[in-house]
């Protein structure tokens, strides 16, 4: 006799993460027979260590532009119909005590579990059923229905909801699965790469890397973009939350432009002279970045000698240099260590209304698996909340 069973529902969601529990909650308490479906021993694995263990929830300026897409409308229907505020009310609701970092980026005072438990609370009330830890052993299509089988568990469903994110963080238990079973439904992608991820520099760049553990405040660009904070030196090369930001925009070859001194004016060098002609360039530094960085920029600029004797247009051209220090990465710390997976299905095949497939009707994809990818700073947990309710409200 066979230890499988075989049950029947609504809908089918694929991904316990923040866009499949969300997802599911509300289709639940829409009256639908839902369940949901992770290889993981727990759910939302991603939101306990998001935030340094207190999850950036959202970000109040949440908004299509703050998302990378090849098609940079879709995220306006979802995003504009379940807000942030419509996240904090929630958060409010389940009575989580939050606070504003900065720069609109909401964080629990407490614990990232809190967010788990809020959508598992919102689950229970859907009566959402929840099958954790089994391998899926097989998707199918047939007869209008969809049927997801486990090791022992065969489920049906009119509706399938793929919302598996993306690869980034293996050892998390994340999977390209996403992208297989909308290749499998032919659902198209955009190649997926690693985004919000450290910078490696190359040989040449050694001095740099040898700052390992250096941090301070400049503004990274790529082309026109620009994001301004903290820029962190590694033993691989670059890091913070500026050079995060700016490696979504960045492909290989390109060069990122740093702006190590956002707030000074091209002459300070030149009044720095006059201050005190009789001190090296390196003393000047000093006054605007931490010792060893100072130390590794006046080695870079080869000013040698006291001030006095080095001409303001040479001093001038030092600070252009500082404003915009080209480096061209060799690559970057790749899936291992990026927080966001940029690219995935393809959102052409998507309605941005309900997520659900243009061809094929009750197949489904929300979360970071599809080619919507936010800045860091919570805009990606809002995507998830956003685009899981969008499908959750049309299954
Ligand atoms: P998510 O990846 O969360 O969930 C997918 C689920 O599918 C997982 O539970 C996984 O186990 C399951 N799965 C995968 N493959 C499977 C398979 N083959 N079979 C069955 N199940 C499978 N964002 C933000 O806005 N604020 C923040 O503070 C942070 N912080 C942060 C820190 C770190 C270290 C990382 C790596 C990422 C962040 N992020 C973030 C990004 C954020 O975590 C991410 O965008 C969302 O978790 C995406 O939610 P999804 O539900 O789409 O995927």
């Amino acid at each position: 006799m066979s230890n499988s069973s075989f049950k029947t529902y609504d809908a089918i969601v694929l991904g316990a993460g923040g866009a499949g529990l969300m997802c599911a909650a509300i289709a639940g308490q829409r009256g639908k027979r839902v369940l949901v479906i992770d290889h993981a021993s727990k759910p939302g694995k991603k939101i306990l260590i998001s935030g340094g263990g207190r999850c950036n929830f959202t970000n109040i300026d949440a908004r299509a532009e703050c998302y990378l897409s090849q098609n940079r409308h879709f995220g306006k229907s979802a995003l504009g119909r379940y807000t942030a505020q419509d996240f904090i009310d929630l958060v409010n609701k389940h009575k989580i005590a939050w606070h504003e970092k900065e720069l609109g980026q909401l964080f629990c005072d407490d614990s990232a579990r809190q967010i788990v438990k809020l959508l598992l609370d919102e689950c229970a009330k859907g009566d959402v059923t929840i099958q954790l830890g089994q391998p899926i052993r097989d998707v199918s299509h047939s007869d209008a229905r969809y049927t997801v089988t486990l090791d022992t568990l065969t489920a049906t469903a009119p509706a399938l909801v793929i919302a598996t994110g993306g690869p980034s963080i293996p050892k998390m238990g994340a999977t390209d699965f996403a992208f297989h079973l909308a290749r499998q439904f032919e659902l198209k992608i955009v190649e997926p790469r690693p985004a919000l991820v450290p910078l490696t520099l190359g040989e040449d760049e050694l001095l740099f890397r040898n700052l390992s553990g250096v941090s301070t405040d400049a503004v990274a660009r790529h082309g026109k973009t620009k994001f301004r904070a903290g820029t962190l030196f590694t033993h691989k090369g670059l890091s913070g939350p500026s050079i995060l930001q700016i490696s979504s925009y960045w492909r290989k070859g390109e060069q990122i432009g740093i702006n190590f001194l956002p707030d000074h004016s091209a002459d300070w060098l030149i009044d720095a002279k006059k201050a005190a002609p009789r001190s090296g360039l390196k003393t000047a530094l000093a006054t605007a970045f931490p010792d060893r960085l100072a130390t590794a920029l006046a080695e870079k600029l080869a000013l040698p000698g006291e001030m006095a004797n080095i001409p303001d247009k040479k001093l001038r051209a030092a600070h252009a240099r500082l404003s915009d220090w080209p480096f061209t990465p060799t690559g970057s710390e790749g899936y291992a260590k990026a927080e966001v997976t940029l690219g995935g299905i393809n959102t052409n095949g998507l309605s941005s209304q309900t997520m659900e497939s243009k061809h094929l009707p009750g197949l489904y994809a929300i979360g970071e698996a599809v080619d919507v990818t936010g800045w860091l700073g919570g805009y990606n947990f809002q995507w998830a909340w956003s685009s899981g309710w969008a499908a959750g409200m049309a299954l």
